[in-house]
């Protein structure tokens, strides 16, 4: 466990209470170690991690995160230094987003009732855009340069693809690709041409394609139209906090970073970051962080209590005076994990 920085150390909390909840209810035996591991350690030590801080973590089942990032280190530098390290090394390839409109949230886009948007988010979480290639030339002066480049491979590509109609599969089978074929003449063909050589190994699976910006006006226009969108390391990003927001907010979107073939622990943390203009408040909204705590037993094939987990978020926020105060309540994080883990001790026998 990572609280992080900012509301991460506010909403983990939260997370673990209602984990443990769920451990009581349904017998499970959590184990947890806590790592310190922040931009406050970068300022102590010049690193937001040990050295040997993946390897610290290799042995574990999984890691519960909260969020890095605080002013006084450059953004790239706690992300670099921590959530994009474990990524990579431990081949979380796919970053699982889902996203559901849910009873009792008040939706900024109009006429969608509660259930009728739900769809995931597959971002590809390895390559793409998020490159170290790259570099600066001719600094501070007038023909300084920056170049960066962004790497798509066959083997990037077709498994988070395949990964995609997989779970279109247990769903609406129906798979939207992010493309922006039209500008980016390299890689986003590549991506589109690997795109239709994973369709026709799933025949059944309906799918089609939009360039990303008209995309992200479909998502606030007929966020209905979509079940499962896979997308590149960037546009899945920006997606998923589009998505957030029309469904309610993003203190509600939860994430899984995850290794299909379970060779390394996966991590699971809610999409939003450290949000240091709440932070220290006891207001953020602890959902997303909860909710993530869900798809982690899920992946830890703890299916029951990860149904039980979800199940106890709908019914809190169907309830308007749990509201945190992003969902126009004046609820506090406290409050709201305690109403969670409420519901989950007082479910009725699975
Ligand atoms: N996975 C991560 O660790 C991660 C992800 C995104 C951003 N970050 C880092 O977080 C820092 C802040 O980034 P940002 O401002 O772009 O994004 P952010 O998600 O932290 O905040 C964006 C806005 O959403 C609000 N918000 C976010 N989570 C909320 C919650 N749970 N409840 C209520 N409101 C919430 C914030 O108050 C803020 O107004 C930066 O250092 C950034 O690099 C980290």
């Amino acid at each position: 466990m990572i609280e992080g920085d900012g509301i991460g150390r506010e909403v983990v909390p939260e997370g673990l209470r209602v984990l443990e909840a769920a451990g009581r209810r349904y017998d499970i035996a959590f184990s947890w170690q806590h790592f310190d591991w922040s931009c406050q350690t970068y300022l102590k030590t010049g690193r937001m991690m040990p050295a040997d801080g993946l390897d610290q973590l290799r042995g574990f089942d999984a890691i519960y995160l909260g969020a890095v990032g605080y002013p006084g280190v450059p953004d790239h530098v706690s992300l670099w230094g921590l959530l994009i390290p474990i990524r990579r090394a431990f081949q979380l390839y796919v970053n699982l987003r889902p996203v559901r409109l849910l009873r009792g949230v008040d939706s900024p886009v109009k006429g969608f009732p509660p259930g009728s948007i739900d769809l995931c988010v597959v971002r590809e979480n390895n390559e793409g855009e998020y490159s170290e290639v790259g570099g600066r030339l001719y600094r501070n002066s007038d023909a300084e340069l920056a170049v960066q480049e962004t790497v798509f491979t066959r083997r990037g590509c077709d498994r988070i693809m395949r990964y995609a109609f997989d779970l279109a599969r247990t769903r609406k089978r129906h798979v939207t690709s992010a493309t922006k074929s039209n500008g980016i003449i390299h890689t986003m063909p590549f991506w589109d041409e690997r795109f239709s050589v994973a369709a026709k190994e799933f025949p059944d699976i309906r799918t089609d394609q939009y360039h990303i910006d008209i995309l992200a006006a479909h998502f606030v226009r007929h966020p209905d139209w979509f079940d499962v969108v896979v997308a590149s390391n960037l546009f899945g990003d920006m997606l998923s906090d589009l998505s957030a927001a029309v469904v309610g907010s993003i203190g509600l979107a939860p994430s899984a970073n995850i290794n299909p073939e379970r060779q390394y622990p996966s991590m699971f943390e809610p999409v939003h970051g450290s949000a240091p203009d709440i932070a220290g408040k006891g207001i953020a909204n602890p959902i997303a962080q909860i909710w993530s705590g869900a798809m982690m037993l899920q992946h830890l094939r703890e299916s029951t209590a990860a149904r039980a987990v979800e199940n106890a978020v709908e019914k809190v926020l169907a309830r308007p005076d749990i509201h945190t105060p992003d969902l126009g309540g004046k609820a506090s994080t406290r409050d709201v994990g305690d109403a969670v883990a409420h519901e989950i001790s007082a479910a009725s026998e699975p």
